[in-house]
């Protein structure tokens, strides 16, 4: 009989508050070994404070952290930081300036450099920095930089490693690389990584597990495979992309718009719905003699528009609709090259599986 292992990093219930303020409230979420989770959420939802309470340099107010099935801490007992075996790499990821590049790395280690020559020598070959083994932090790039301090949370095996906005202070052009060079290293670290974002794309890119915050919430978690394609509200749905909203009310569990009806299952009659869904998942037909494509299950009905601007944005062109009727604006977005000018009349298909009804808040 196999009995399952506890997750690595898990955080029970966490709850704190600032002069009555709930910042954090009633976080729970559990993390394995060799997974990435990212706390994804706007500035100010409580991401760094709950990255602070796990590292112990902050305390709860309610909640209990475990790490492998062992109380961390909780709000009567509390294992010290340096002794929870959880790495720190902050947006200020200082390094020491009065050390060179080996020294920093082997900061942790007990022993220190000399001690621990082969796993100091390692993780900075992992991070392409073992020609700078004896350089100073001033004379290294802020991406050098960041990938000695990524090598320094490693080195001593942290059981869990935190990060908070690491890629942040880096210029945009590097930060992909730099994204999933780090990401690979984490993997073959093995170690649980719970990183903090207000950026999806970054979260999309490096996560295996998001938790989605809001006002001290976790709202949804789960692959960003499943947030992207199942949102739990518009808002989730917002925080991924742009997005159109159609607005329409409830008869009998259906909702009637230009594009057909939507089921509003549970829905009571006489309330309002918002159809989320995002620009690439627009169809466009062209329009003939007033004549556009047979309704599908797919795609619905198609309705009649007009463009309003036409925009190419390199990768994609953006096309700002007004419907005939109803003149409600949609924004689809197709690949390459297409612009038709302002007035030129179109048919527009929503992909009823891309679709998202949500009761209006
Ligand atoms: N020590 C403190 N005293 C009072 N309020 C605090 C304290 N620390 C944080 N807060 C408040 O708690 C809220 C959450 O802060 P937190 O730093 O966790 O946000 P965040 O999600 O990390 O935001 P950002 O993306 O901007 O870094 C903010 O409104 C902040 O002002
Ligand atoms: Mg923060």
């Amino acid at each position: 009989m196999s009995v399952k292992q506890p997750p690595r990093l898990e955080v029970q219930n966490l709850t704190r508050a600032f002069e009555g303020r709930r910042v954090v409230d009633d976080v729970s979420f559990a993390i394995e070994a060799g997974q990435v989770a990212c706390l994804l959420g706007p500035s100010g939802c409580g991401k760094s404070t709950t990255l602070r309470i796990v590292a112990g340099v902050d305390m709860q107010d309610a909640g209990r952290i475990l790490v492998d099935g062992q109380l961390i801490c909780d709000t009567q007992f509390r294992i010290p930081p340096e002794r929870r075996a959880i790495g720190l790499m902050f947006q200020d990821f200082a390094l020491f300036p009065h050390l060179p590049v080996a020294e920093n790395v082997a900061f942790g280690l007990t022993g220190g450099w000399r001690a621990n020559r082969t796993r100091v020598a390692e993780l900075l070959d992992r991070v392409k920095m073992s020609p700078h083994l004896e350089s100073y932090p001033h004379e290294l790039s802020g991406g050098e930089q960041q990938r000695v301090a990524l090598a320094r949370a490693l080195a001593p095996r942290p059981r869990v490693l935190l990060m908070d906005e690491p890629f942040s202070g880096l210029d945009e052009r590097l930060r992909d690389g730099i994204r999933d060079e780090t990401l690979a290293l984490l993997k073959d670290e093995g170690t649980a990584v719970l990183l903090v974002t207000h950026e999806p794309h970054e979260a999309m890119r490096m996560a295996d597990l998001i938790l989605l915050m809001r006002d001290g919430r976790i709202v949804q978690q789960g692959a960003p495979y499943n947030l992207y394609n199942a949102p739990v509200d518009r808002q989730a749905a917002a925080f991924f992309s742009d997005v159109n909203v159609l607005t329409a009310r409830v008869e009998g569990a259906l909702t009637g718009t230009p594009f057909g009806q939507f089921l509003a299952p549970g829905v009571p009659d006489g309330s309002e719905v918002d159809i989320v869904i995002r620009p690439q998942h627009l169809k466009i037909d062209f329009d003939r003699a007033g004549q556009g494509p047979a309704p599908t299950a797919e795609n619905g009905t198609a309705a009649r528009a007009r463009v309003v601007r036409a925009r190419y944005l390199g990768r994609e062109s953006l096309i700002e609709f007004a419907t005939m009727e109803g003149g409600i604006g949609l924004n689809a977005t197709v690949p390459g090259v297409f612009l038709p000018p302002p007035g030129t009349p179109m048919w527009l298909m929503l992909r009823r599986d891309r679709c998202f009804v949500f009761p209006r808040r």
